[in-house]
């Protein structure tokens, strides 16, 4: 334990700034006799130890229980306001394992409180080792790996379908190390033995299990089993076993998402939209680059289709989407942006669905580019672009979506004025500016299915013209 390194304060605070916190407390229950016995001696006259406490995260003059649960308790009922305390700073360390620590000290703990501390312990910090539990709660090493054993199952096999699904992504092992918190050389030797890791996937859906199955089964996400399931397929049969129906025109209409790609996310698109791009723009094993990947439906689709990913956004959703590694966008003073990461290897496609001005500025983070006023949001896209030329091959293609952003609110079509429009004129110009040749222009609109039929009733009525055109433009660097 680090107990030398804490440092400490003692004071007098009133009783009632102290709580007992379930969350960090490591009995059962309190026993009522013993703080009975604890009453008759304050009244008697007894000193007891201060009782050691630590200011409860986020709750400023309130302080938690780490030691002298039953001493507080007896305090309590004798009806004194104020008691001596010694506040802890743990300075990082477990308090639940402190405590449990001290709690030992007069008591030992029951076999039901020990095995519940350990499972405790390692759910909220899985790098604890069985040794550091075992110390705090007075167990030995064996006793305490036999307490967590299938909670490290689970997180193994967790922590294995990450590497798994990072590596087939294309991540490099340096950076799938650096996200999951473990060494560069476990990830080197867990990928030798992983590839027998889908062994009991394709087992099932060699026998025809549906995927929908193997996915409940085996706890894999359904990108994940699909690419397991299309593995050796062409782009055009894994597109007809998706269900997606490939469009052979520019003109990509899809009226919902596809909910096994991708989460719930403001903004986010069809995985029927990304699998047309990557279909038309890239190859199989091509390696496609998602600056703004947002819910993940690029990685996702990327995945059935067999294409290497890197994405990045500003949200850091470090459990479920490892594969999508934080990166925030944002001008120095200098107008410079910088690039995510260290690498040699240069996408061939990048896919970039930014927010379409402040759009769904409210539904993204404050730091997102939606919150730009409109010249800086040009400026910004001005410095990406260029940016983006300096990290990407002479033939890497660019995909930007965004769609007119028509400053119409409230007004009918005849009294707009356009003065503060974005419209893809706009992102045409600045592209061609900063040296990308647009290819293609597809239409992909946006559903209008999520108006209610009042809105859509108000807007006729006022002759309010709504947007739902959006665009898939395709670029070469010129
Ligand atoms: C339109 S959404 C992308 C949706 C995504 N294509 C999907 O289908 O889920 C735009 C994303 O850009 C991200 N974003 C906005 N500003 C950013 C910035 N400065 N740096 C990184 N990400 C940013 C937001 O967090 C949001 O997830």
């Amino acid at each position: 334990m680090k107990q030398k390194f804490m440092n400490q304060q003692t004071r007098k605070i009133p009783v009632s700034s102290i709580v007992l916190d379930e969350d960090i407390y490591p009995r059962k229950n309190i026993d009522r006799k013993r703080v009975g016995i604890f009453s008759e001696n304050i009244r008697e006259g007894f000193k007891f130890d201060p009782v050691e406490v630590e200011p409860v995260p986020d709750r400023p003059g309130i302080y938690r229980l780490l030691d002298g649960a039953h001493r507080w308790s007896a305090y309590k009922s004798t009806g004194i306001t104020e008691i001596k305390v010694i506040i802890k700073n743990l300075d990082g360390m477990d308090p639940l394992l402190y405590a449990a620590a001290k709690a030992i000290g007069p008591r030992q703990l029951t076999e039901d409180e020990a095995r519940n501390i350990a499972r405790r312990a390692y759910t909220r910090n899985i790098g604890l080792s069985s040794e550091e539990i075992g110390k705090a709660i007075g167990r030995a090493r064996r006793t305490v790996d036999d307490y967590i054993s299938d909670l490290r199952a689970a997180t193994l096999m967790d922590r294995d379908t990450k590497i798994f699904r990072m590596n087939c992504l294309g991540i490099p092992q340096d950076r799938i190390a650096k996200r999951l918190g473990v060494k560069q050389v476990s990830i080197h030797n867990h990928l030798s033995k992983m590839a027998v890791l889908p062994n009991l996937i394709n087992g099932d859906l060699k026998r025809g299990v549906t995927i929908p199955q193997v996915v409940q089964k085996h706890g894999w996400t359904d990108p994940m089993v699909w690419s397991q399931a299309l593995k050796g397929k062409n782009s055009h049969d894994r597109f007809k076993a998706l269900g997606w129906g490939l469009r052979t025109w520019d003109q990509w209409e899809f009226n919902d998402c596809d909910k096994r790609f991708g989460d719930d996310w403001p903004g986010r698109i069809p995985a029927q939209l990304i699998g047309h791009i990557l279909f038309y723009f890239s190859r199989q094993n091509d390696l496609i680059l998602d600056p703004m990947a947002g819910g993940g439906v690029t990685p996702d689709t990327c995945l059935a289709l067999n294409r290497r990913c890197w994405s990045f956004d500003m949200m850091d959703r470090h459990e479920s989407r490892p594969e999508i590694e934080p990166h925030t966008w944002s001008l120095s003073s200098d107008q410079k942006l910088s690039w995510p990461v260290n690498s040699k290897e240069k996408a061939d496609l990048v896919i970039f669905d930014p927010p379409y001005f402040d759009k769904k500025a409210g539904a993204y983070d404050r730091k997102s580019i939606s919150s730009l006023p409109r010249k800086a949001y040009l400026e910004f896209l001005e410095a990406f672009f260029t940016l983006l030329k300096s990290h990407v091959k002479k033939t890497t293609r660019l995909a930007f979506i965004n769609a007119d952003w028509r400053d119409f609110q409230g007004k009918p079509a005849i009294d707009e004025t356009g003065k503060d429009d974005i419209l893809i004129d706009d992102y045409l110009w600045i592209l061609r500016k900063t040296g990308w040749r647009r290819t293609h222009i597809i239409q992909a609109p946006m559903s209008s299915e999520r108006f209610s039929a009042i809105v859509v009733s108000a807007m006729q009525k006022k002759k309010i013209l709504g947007v739902t055109s959006r665009y898939v433009i395709v670029l070469r660097q010129s």
